[in-house]
């Protein structure tokens, strides 16, 4: 017998098995107000029904200047809390606790003036991005736009937040040293912006309300992903989602023959350093290698992404002994543009 199915407790929210469903934008289902559509909830509450022990809503930005395309949810107006609420209800009201990912995507924004902690160029997707360098002031506001965002959730009734401190956005590239070049408080050793985003956050919302980070294991090595993982654990975070730093410059390793991917290997170095729960991820698509996973890296929760995307009820269907489908891995991802074609669901639907 696994764990994958063993009920646990972060920070006394009860958690009724292993599987987490990691954040997943939904491109295109919300408009350029950020506002909370009927599609995004019906998505959520369909996947609520799962049987997942904890959501992660999507990257939810915390500023206009922040969003990686122009649809994306948003949190950083009081205006958006009913809205998110909806989502929240929608995913309790199933018993399953949700949290939401907390995001500025910085110098990789679609936005017209892009920010970095230095100026710094970037191809994202065969785009090339600038971004120009923060000014002190902008950083403090930048801190206070996290607090705020974090506040908002609370108030909208989510079990907590998750930092989006990975995948080359704003947070990562405060941490990595190969991006910020700052000589000032705000260089890469001293975390300071987390530091200060941390103390803000406690300001507003209570003690027991559930504050992790997703982030990055190679940023830009797994010894400075550890190095952060532990200044966190050390400053008060819940939990520790990991998953790949700032992708164009990191060096992800995994030890000969290992079977999973870096980021899972990333996960069980981070989980070996610290004592707060960890969170690992990527490419695991079924039972048994979920239990592997957990198995080797004696993490706290595994992710199921891409599997979740192809069928809600993976979960429960893995529980029940079925196959839950998987990602094929499309070149390009049907799933994004017209659901009904991905190829995944087009295979479980035939198979069953
Ligand atoms: C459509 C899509 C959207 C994603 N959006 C986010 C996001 O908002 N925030 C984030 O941290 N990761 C995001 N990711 C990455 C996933 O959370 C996850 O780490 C990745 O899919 C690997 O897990 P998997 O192999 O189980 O799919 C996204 C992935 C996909 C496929």
């Amino acid at each position: 017998m696994g764990r994958l199915f063993e009920t646990w407790n972060l920070k006394g929210l009860e958690i009724k098995n292993r599987i987490c469903v990691p954040p997943m934008v939904c491109f295109g289902w919300n408009g350029d107000d950020g506002m909370a559509t009927e599609k995004s909830v019906n998505h959520y509450r369909a996947i609520a029904k799962g049987g997942y022990g904890l959501v992660i809503q999507e990257a939810t930005c915390i500023s206009r200047q922040g969003r990686l395309s122009g649809d994306q949810l948003g949190i950083w107006e009081d205006a958006q809390i009913p809205g998110l609420k909806k989502i929240v209800d929608a995913v309790h009201a199933e018993g399953t606790p949700i949290f939401v990912q907390i995001h500025h995507a910085g110098v990789i924004s679609s936005e017209e003036d892009r920010v970095c902690p230095s100026d710094y160029t970037v191809s994202h997707k065969d785009v090339e991005k600038h971004g120009r360098e923060l000014t002190v002031e902008e950083i403090k506001a930048l801190e206070e736009d996290y607090i705020q965002a974090v506040r908002r959730a609370y108030e909208a009734g989510y079990d907590g937040v998750e930092l989006h401190g990975c995948h080359s956005y704003m947070l990562s590239q405060f941490m990595n040293r190969r991006v910020n070049k700052r000589t000032d408080e705000y260089n890469a050793d001293d975390m300071l912006i987390l530091k200060n985003i941390l103390e803000g956050i406690r300001k507003v919302v209570p003690e027991e309300f559930i504050v992790g980070i997703r982030l990055g294991a190679f940023e830009p090595t797994v010894e400075d992903g550890i190095a952060h993982a532990k200044w966190l654990e050390a400053h008060g975070i819940d939990f520790i989602n990991v998953s790949y730093g700032f992708s164009q410059d990191a060096d992800p390793i995994t030890p000969d023959g290992y079977p999973f991917a870096a980021a899972v290997y990333g996960g069980k170095c981070i989980k070996e350093a610290v004592s707060v729960p960890v969170f690992a991820v990527y490419g695991i698509q079924n039972g048994e290698m979920a239990e592997a996973a957990l198995e080797d890296t004696k993490c706290d929760m595994i992710n199921i992404g891409r599997g979740v995307l192809v069928n809600y009820d993976w979960a429960n269907d893995v529980k029940e002994g079925k196959d839950p489908g998987k990602c094929l891995y499309c070149a390009k991802c049907l799933w994004r543009n017209q659901v009904e074609v991905c190829a995944g669901k087009v295979l479980l639907e035939r198979n069953r």
